[in-house]
């Protein structure tokens, strides 16, 4: 069954990628101006959005800094008066940084929220009321949110980024309920680990990795699927959803021994 309208065709389709200056969201911004959307690019760095609309004709960009409340809503409103509306709105804005309790470091702790939740609240509250109108035009709209394979359950290393991908998984259950009958789509996008600069870091071979483009091709399947959860790499994914389902200690005596990390 379907959990949302499919999305299979982008010719004319305003599409907002807000975390698109690299990575996955830049990713999807090329892969879907190649099929004909109006794509506007978001993030902090005005210098590779910029570099983006000069390698993508008809495409814009909209600095942004997702912690700034009142920047989201006039970007947001800025956006529908010039575009006429949104089609598309991900929210894909994130920050990592590896931490483990003994290196308790509260302002790490709260810049992962404050990007990573209140990043995300900030665009889903500026876009929200131009989304429900324009379900009620029968226009419809989409919201999709990045969350993370990390939000499933703990792993190591990932006391400040897990918890805020598990509030995202929340957050889009409950906007997709909310959502779904009123004829907007929602999607819960759950990478598992993809080459970026946000993975960059990781001192550690990471698993099934993913190119940028093949993540973004994930997600455009998913899409037009009508999914509401995209998870990928399934190979990768899979095992973390049934290791999820274990009880505690042997969840942590499995994962204790295939990382080594205590
Ligand atoms: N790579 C992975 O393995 C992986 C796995 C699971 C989930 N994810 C998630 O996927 C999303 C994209 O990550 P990525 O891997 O593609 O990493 P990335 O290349 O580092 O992309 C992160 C994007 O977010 C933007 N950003 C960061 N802070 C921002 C802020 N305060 N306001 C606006 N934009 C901001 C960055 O641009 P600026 O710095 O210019 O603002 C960049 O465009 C993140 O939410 C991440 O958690 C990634």
């Amino acid at each position: 069954m379907s959990l949302n309208p499919r999305l299979t065709d982008w010719q004319g389709r305003v599409v907002w990628l807000v975390g698109a200056s690299t990575g996955i969201g830049r990713a999807l911004g090329v892969a879907l101006h190649a099929r004909g959307a109006t794509v506007v690019v978001s993030a902090r760095s005005a210098a590779p959005l910029q570099a983006f609309v000069a390698q993508h004709p008809g495409s814009h960009a909209a600095p942004l800094d997702v912690t700034d409340r009142e920047a989201c809503a006039s970007t947001a409103e800025a956006l529908v008066a010039q575009l006429g509306g949104l089609d598309l709105v991900l929210s894909c804005a994130g920050t990592y940084q590896p931490m483990h309790a003994t290196q308790f470091d509260l302002d790490v702790m709260l810049r992962h929220q404050q990007i990573n939740v209140a990043g995300a609240l900030n665009l889903i509250g500026a876009v929200m009321p131009s989304l429900l109108a324009q379900a009620q035009t029968g226009r419809g709209g989409h919201l999709s949110l990045v969350a993370s394979v990390a939000g499933y359950r703990a792993l190591p290393n990932a006391l400040a980024y897990g918890h805020t991908k598990a509030a995202l998984i929340h957050l889009a259950q409950s906007l997709h309920l909310d959502l779904s009958p009123r004829q907007l789509g929602v999607s819960l996008i759950n990478p598992g680990f993809v080459d970026t600069p946000l993975t960059a870091q990781n001192g550690f071979t990471m698993p099934a990795l993913q190119t940028p483009e093949q993540a973004a091709a994930a997600i455009l399947h998913g899409w037009a699927q009508g999914d509401f959860e995209i998870h990928f790499p399934h190979r990768f994914s899979r095992v973390l959803k049934a290791l999820g389902l274990l009880p505690t200690g042997s969840y942590e005596w499995l994962v204790r021994r295939a990382t080594g990390l205590q």
